[in-house]
């Protein structure tokens, strides 16, 4: 064989691997596809915010683009490319080149502009993190570097084979194989995305993964984030002759947020006192990660109600959580931020006084706990006016009985 033969051979295995990763089947594309044999799952799973990973679905998301685009003066479908990499990673365009851009800037709708705009609006995509995201990943490339994240992290495997915990036979409709991603390993399939990112000034943004990787705990994200193992069928009304159903430890798919479940009244345990003149809210997070964690928007608020008798006469809170400035000092989003100006998050297992001055005449208090999805201050920055994301959820209300100030 001549060494051209062989180089030949090997660039042509090297970039059919590479396609193997987009060149995505209709018949395992889409979670409509699943939900004959796999109902609860896709059920639970439309609940998710996996399932709004798009700028269709997510007004939040598509403002903060918007938002990058004009600052940066960057085109949004450019950045759009680089933000898929987590929030849509089976794109089939990884990079926009400059003949993308210059045909944008000039208006010419080119063959490099269409494949953009075709790859960012495939109806796929528009399902966000969906099944094949996650059950067709064949490879982790586990790694600490903040920018292997999403798709530089995996490696996919033919879409008929459905990778999964258990060792389940062949069926009709697809293949499976058993990988310890989803079993022991399963923090890693979630790490691919949730470990940690950087912007470009090299701040950290996302670093749930490295947060709880810190905390040493093993609690798995799954344990808490989808359920316990209980036992059920995997494909309950397929009972085709010879393909039997057998009993298993199933997992919900709902990914638990503030959303779509109550899981926030787990993060903490809450505990009031008075110590002279001030009142004691004391936090104890629960979690292995920082509360809240994730996306730096979020914000968890402590509201003080001051009561005289039965009336309500003074209101005060204070906000834990992350705000970012930009290089002049002025708040910006986590995409576009320079420095951190405070980072008020509780850590994993942290207890934390958040101390109130108690007004004369205050004869009772109520300590009302809520959590917000984006802070008063970017809210208003990015004009969101979504009630999804307007709205406070508050996750615990207590009273006390004041001594009398002297
Ligand atoms: C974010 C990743 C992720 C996405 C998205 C996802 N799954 Fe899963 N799925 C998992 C994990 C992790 C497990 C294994 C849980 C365990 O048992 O530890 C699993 C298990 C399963 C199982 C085995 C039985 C069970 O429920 O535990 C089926 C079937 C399944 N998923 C189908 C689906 C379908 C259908 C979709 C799309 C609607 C989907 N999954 C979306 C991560 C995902
Ligand atoms: C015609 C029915 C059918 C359809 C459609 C179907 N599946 Fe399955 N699937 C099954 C059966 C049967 C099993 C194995 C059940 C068992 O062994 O307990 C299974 C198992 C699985 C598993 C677990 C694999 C393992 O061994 O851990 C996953 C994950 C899965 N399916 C994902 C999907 C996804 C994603 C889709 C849609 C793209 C899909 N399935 C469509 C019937 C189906
Ligand atoms: C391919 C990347 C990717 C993987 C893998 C992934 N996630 Fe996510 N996850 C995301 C993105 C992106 C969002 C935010 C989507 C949005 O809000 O539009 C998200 C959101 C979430 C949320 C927040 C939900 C809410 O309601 O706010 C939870 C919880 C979560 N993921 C848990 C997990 C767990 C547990 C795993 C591992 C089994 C996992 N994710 C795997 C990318 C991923
Ligand atoms: C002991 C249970 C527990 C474990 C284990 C856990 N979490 Fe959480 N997680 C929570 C609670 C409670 C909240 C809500 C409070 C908060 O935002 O921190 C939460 C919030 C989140 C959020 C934000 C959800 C939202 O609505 O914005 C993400 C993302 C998340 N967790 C990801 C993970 C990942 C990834 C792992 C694994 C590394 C993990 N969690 C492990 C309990 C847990
Ligand atoms: C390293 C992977 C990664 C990259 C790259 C990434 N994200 Fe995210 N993004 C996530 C994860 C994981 C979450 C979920 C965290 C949570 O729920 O708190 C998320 C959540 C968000 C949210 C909050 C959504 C909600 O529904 O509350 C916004 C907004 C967002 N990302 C915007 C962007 C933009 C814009 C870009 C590109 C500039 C981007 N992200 C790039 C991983 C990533």
């Amino acid at each position: 064989m001549s060494k051209f033969y062989i180089l030949f051979l090997s660039i042509f295995i090297i970039t059919n691997a590479h396609a193997q990763n987009y060149k995505i089947q209709e018949k395992y594309a889409q979670s409509k596809y699943c939900t004959g044999c796999h109902p609860d799952q896709v059920r639970d799973w439309k609940t998710t915010w996996h399932s709004k990973s798009h700028t269709t679905h997510n007004t939040l998301y598509k403002k903060t683009l918007e938002f990058m685009s004009k600052k940066l003066y960057k085109d949004s479908e450019k950045l759009s490319v680089e933000c898929a990499k987590c929030h849509n990673p089976r794109i089939s365009v990884k990079k926009v080149n400059k003949s993308f851009l210059l045909a944008k800037a000039f208006g010419v709708e080119s063959k490099e502009v269409k494949d953009v705009q075709k790859a960012l609006s495939t109806d796929y995509l528009k399902e966000g993190i969906n099944c094949i995201v996650c059950h067709n990943v064949d490879k982790i490339n586990h790694s600490k570097d903040l920018l292997k994240r999403g798709f530089d992290a995996v490696e996919w495997g033919p879409n008929d084979v459905m990778v999964g915990p258990f060792d389940s036979q062949r069926t009709s409709y697809h293949k499976s194989v058993k990988r310890d991603h989803f079993n022991q390993d399963v923090n890693r399939l979630c790490f691919v995305c949730h470990y940690g990112g950087e912007n470009s000034h090299k701040l950290p943004l996302y670093t749930t993964g490295k947060e709880h990787e810190e905390s040493k705990s093993s609690k798995k994200c799954v344990d808490c984030h989808m359920s316990e193992r209980k036992d059920g069928v995997i494909a309950p009304h397929i009972q085709k002759e010879g393909e039997l159903t057998k009993v298993r430890g199933l997992r919900s798919h709902l990914f638990s947020g503030v959303r779509n479940s109550d899981i926030a009244k787990e993060a903490f345990d809450s505990n009031l006192t008075e110590r002279g003149s001030n009142l004691i809210v004391t936090l104890k997070n629960k979690t292995p990660h920082k509360v809240p964690t994730g996306y730096g928007g979020r914000a968890l608020r402590v509201e003080v109600i001051f009561q005289e008798g039965q009336n309500n006469f003074n209101s005060i809170h204070k906000d834990l959580d992350v705000v970012y400035l930009d290089e002049k000092g002025e708040l910006t989003i986590p995409y576009l931020a320079y420095t951190i100006e405070h980072d008020l998050r509780l850590n994993p297992s942290e207890e934390r006084e958040v101390v109130f001055d108690i007004p004369k005449n205050a004869t009772d208090a109520k300590v009302v706990i809520w959590y917000q999805l984006v802070n008063d201050a970017l809210r208003t920055l990015l004009n969101i006016t979504d009630p999804i994301f307007t709205k406070a959820y508050q996750i615990s209300s207590q009273n006390i009985k004041l001594k009398e100030q002297p």
